[in-house]
């Protein structure tokens, strides 16, 4: 506890001194402190900027090593241009802030002339002496800070802070789901202002969220629901199986309680929700075919044969029913009658996709997490995750943070855990602050750190509040982020032009 007033009071001491910008809450931007630097992309272009390192983005530091942001300027750039804001949050551990990466969507950010801000943050595993600072919800309100940080200085800075484009995956997709989805909510402002954060609105202009491992207290639910009849779930143990059926069990009645609907407008219900996330699968699958991807025999596809004879092709891109590529339903949904009929290509298009089959396929690729897969600790003879320790205390513990974990191990989640719960979970907010106008989200078609579900509710939740999403299971993606970099840039030349 000394040591982190200590923190606190050499920042409030070097801002005290160090002058130039400072404005009222004792934040320090220096816009003569930038440093020149380059970095030199894989394709050979190099772009030159200007750094501005270790800017604390609170006056109360309490974690020095994480608490700051640092700003790349590239040449060319005014103060019109949109920044992307990149966090290298992974497995919801601390983040250093670090350079942009020519290997990545930060260099690719620099070379098409945008502002890169990358700020560090607390995770569960930070500490100062013996005290752990970045337990739920240390990273968000670091992320927040940061975006307070660069609106404070907007007209200091080259860079619109009101064109931020945060990017992040995994638990650092979480992040940008979060600093998405969030915007001005009253819930963080405590928080923030005891920080010391500035004083400004921290709403963002799009978030791009790869593999974003949210919804974390009902994430094992619905990785049951989804994966609990794959053959690996057969071996298991009894009560690994009573668990895995309890969990699935639950999944229905949350689905019904965030009362989803297709693009379209059609209810989405347990009846006809794995033909929804079946057809997300179809569609990402015929794009990458389409561009000249082979599909795995194994994932279990039907493809357009020569016996279908005289074959309405599907204008649609494949999809059943007379659907766009994106899902939505055609206004006219095209019939025998208005359709030209020509014969397909056999193989040309996908028809159908059998669901045991391609969940068995995904799991041949890597194994399944365990039984429950997030909230672990102590159910079913199993030890802690790292989100069991996310949610635990500035003394180091894991503790369940779902209903189901909890009842199991015979714990409460009291009202400040539930707080804190609550706000980690960007579903929590779509509708209810200042949502992000523009969302891009991936989630590799075979990526099972998370179940389908839980981007699948995050995508469809932000469209049904008539957001703009551009989502897509990204066909044969494992857990990653960062891809398509060309399709991604092209995106947010869109939203930013
Ligand atoms: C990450 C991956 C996980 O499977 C998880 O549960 C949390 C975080 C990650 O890669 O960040």
């Amino acid at each position: 506890m000394k040591r982190i007033i200590l923190f606190g009071a050499v920042a409030f001491a070097l801002n005290a001194c160090a002058g130039s910008a400072a404005q009222d809450v004792g934040l320090i931007f220096d816009k003569k402190a930038g440093i020149p630097g380059s970095i030199t992309l894989p394709t050979g272009q190099t772009v030159n900027y200007t750094a501005y390192k270790k800017l604390y983005f609170v006056t109360n530091v309490e974690d020095s090593t994480y608490q700051y942001m640092n700003v790349y300027v590239p040449e060319g750039a005014t103060t019109q241009t949109p920044i992307f804001l990149r966090t290298y949050v992974g497995g919801y551990m601390a983040s250093e802030a670090s350079q942009p990466q020519a290997g990545d969507a930060s260099g690719r950010a620099l070379a098409e002339g945008y502002v890169v801000a990358v700020p560090g943050s607390r995770g569960r595993d930070s500490k100062v002496g013996e005290t752990f600072t970045g337990r739920a919800p240390a990273a968000i309100l670091d992320l927040k800070a940061a975006i307070r940080y660069l609106r404070h200085f907007d007209k200091e800075m080259k860079g619109d802070a009101e064109k931020i484009v945060t990017d992040g995956t995994s638990a650092g997709g979480a992040m940008s789901a979060l600093m998405g989805a969030t915007g001005n909510a009253p819930e963080y402002e405590p928080y923030l202002e005891a920080m010391g954060a500035a004083k400004e609105r921290d709403d963002v202009f799009a978030s791009v969220c790869y593999c974003p491992i949210i919804d974390l207290e009902h994430a094992d639910i619905a990785y049951e629901w989804m994966y609990g009849r794959t053959d690996s779930r057969q071996g298991l143990s009894e009560e690994q199986k009573a668990v895995s059926a309890e969990l699935s069990a639950q999944f229905p009645a949350y689905l019904a309680s965030l009362d989803l609907r297709r693009p379209d407008g059609t209810p989405l219900t347990i009846d006809n929700y794995e033909d929804y996330i079946k057809e997300l699968l179809i569609v990402a699958a015929q794009k990458a075919k389409d561009a000249g991807a082979d599909l795995s025999t194994d994932a279990g596809f039907t493809f357009s044969s020569e016996s279908m004879g005289r074959f309405a092709a599907p204008v649609n891109g494949g999809m059943p029913g007379g659907m766009t590529p994106r899902g939505e339903k055609l206004q006219s949904a095209p019939t025998s009658v208005n359709m030209p009929m020509m014969h397909a290509r056999p193989g040309e298009y996908i028809t159908d996709l059998d669901m045991p089959t391609y969940l068995n396929y995904v799991v041949s690729t890597q194994p399944l997490k365990g039984v429950p897969a997030f909230d672990s600790k102590d159910v079913a003879g199993n030890s802690s995750s790292g989100e069991n320790e996310e949610f635990g205390d500035t003394a180091g513990s894991s503790v369940n943070f779902t209903a189901y974990a909890a009842s199991k191990t015979g714990v409460s989640i009291d009202e400040d855990l539930q707080n804190r719960i609550d706000l980690m979970n960007p579903m929590n907010f779509i509708g209810k602050a200042d949502n992000a106008p523009h969302w891009y989200i991936r989630h590799g078609a075979r990526d099972r750190d998370t179940a389908f579900p839980v981007p699948v509710n995050f995508a469809t939740k932000l469209q049904n509040e008539g957001l703009d999403v551009d989502f897509l299971l990204a066909w044969n993606r494992p857990h990653s982020g960062d891809y398509a970099l060309e399709e991604l840039f092209e995106w947010i030349k869109t939203i930013t032009r």
